[in-house]
């Protein structure tokens, strides 16, 4: 069956990094008809928005995206693509693998594990005051709804891939009644999957154990603040934001992208690694179902890393963002 996906190139580097993975993809003959719609700065310019209509509709038809980076014009109320996009299609699930590369300098080298960050509740959800001018509130809004989605989302998610372990990382023990709700309705979801090993962790000490045994981790689900801290942790584990790829899933539609920014000071250059956005490509096939092409892909990706010729300028190498993907497709 071929899917519709919609291609939002973006600023930047995202043009060149993400021609170089539509390459890939059509390399392992991904069942995809691709449409190429403008985010971003390029389409402020072009269609005077930063998220045009036409765009908004194609994901609404398409359901599925694959996105470049976006650079957000500093200035003028603007916000940014992923806020505005997160809020019209309800993108509940961020989900970010994290785990070690060849070649790439890393904390420790043994994360092989996921993240799945609630998206639209606890302390994002923007209810903030001011008490009187030396006293501020922001309230922490947890719902049953919000942590029934995420949390079924991860079990469903651990089913899918084959991972036997999922914990729940709260801090229950202070904010009883918040993260109280998160974990119970944690503990009866889990309670439908006897199959798989779920413990719950404090945030705190998820911290301690992810730097020092992050090995012991198949998937974390946990809340929008804690989730976006441990995400960034991870991602300094296995060697940056630069490699890590992420997405944005909710059931109106499931949108792929790269974690880094459109790197302006490399844009045009043929300097940047599409590693991360790669990644994201294959995080896209494991959803629709297409396991088998994307293990191909990161098997490739593997072998070609491991050569220090092929790896991009931001690795120590010498190779270029069109040579890093020859490399690549060779090694399909
Ligand atoms: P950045 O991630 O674009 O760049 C930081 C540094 O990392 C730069 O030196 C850049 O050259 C390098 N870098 C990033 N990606 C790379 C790659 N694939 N290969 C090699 N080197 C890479 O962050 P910065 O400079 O803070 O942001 C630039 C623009 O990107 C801003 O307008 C920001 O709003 C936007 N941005 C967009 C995101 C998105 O669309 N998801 C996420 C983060 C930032």
């Amino acid at each position: 069956m071929s899917h519709l996906l919609t291609v939002i190139p973006g600023d930047g580097i995202g043009p060149e990094i993400t021609a170089q993975v539509l390459k890939v993809l059509k390399a392992v003959q991904a069942p995809f008809e691709y449409e190429e719609h403008p985010a971003g700065e390029n389409a402020l310019k072009t269609h005077g928005s930063l998220l045009p209509d036409s765009t908004v509709a194609a994901i609404e038809k398409s359901k599925l995206a694959i996105k470049g980076p976006t650079t957000t014009p500093v200035g003028g109320g603007h916000k940014s693509i992923n806020v505005l996009m997160r809020q019209k299609f309800d993108l509940y699930a961020n989900v970010r693998p994290v785990r070690a590369l060849p070649g790439v300098v890393c904390v420790n080298n043994k994360a092989n594990l996921t993240i799945v960050r609630e998206n639209t509740e606890d302390l994002y959800a923007g209810i903030e005051r001011m008490v009187d001018e030396n006293t501020a509130e922001s309230i922490k809004r947890i719902t049953r709804k919000g942590s029934e989605r995420i949390i079924r989302y991860a079990f469903e998610l651990a089913k899918k891939t084959g991972k036997k372990k999922v914990a729940i990382v709260h801090k229950a023990n202070i904010m009883k009644m918040s993260d109280g709700l998160f974990l119970k309705v944690g503990q009866e979801i889990a309670s439908q999957y006897p199959e798989i090993e779920t413990r719950d962790v404090i945030v705190d000490n998820a911290c301690m154990q992810l730097v020092t045994r992050p090995e012991q981790f198949e998937i974390i689900v946990t809340e929008n603040l804690y989730g976006d801290i441990l995400s960034d942790l991870c991602a300094g584990l296995v060697g940056g934001l630069g490699v890590v790829p992420g997405s944005n899933i909710g059931d109106k539609a499931a949108i792929f992208e790269a974690v880094h920014g459109s790197a302006p000071d490399i844009a045009g250059q043929n300097k940047a690694n599409p590693t991360a956005l790669l990644q994201s490509a294959v995080m896209m096939l494991e959803h629709i179902g297409e396991m088998e092409k994307a293990q191909k892909i990161m098997k490739a990706l593997f072998l070609t890393l491991e050569d220090a010729n092929n790896r991009t300028a931001d690795l120590g190498g010498r190779g270029t963002t069109s040579s890093f993907t020859e490399a690549l497709i060779r090694n399909l």
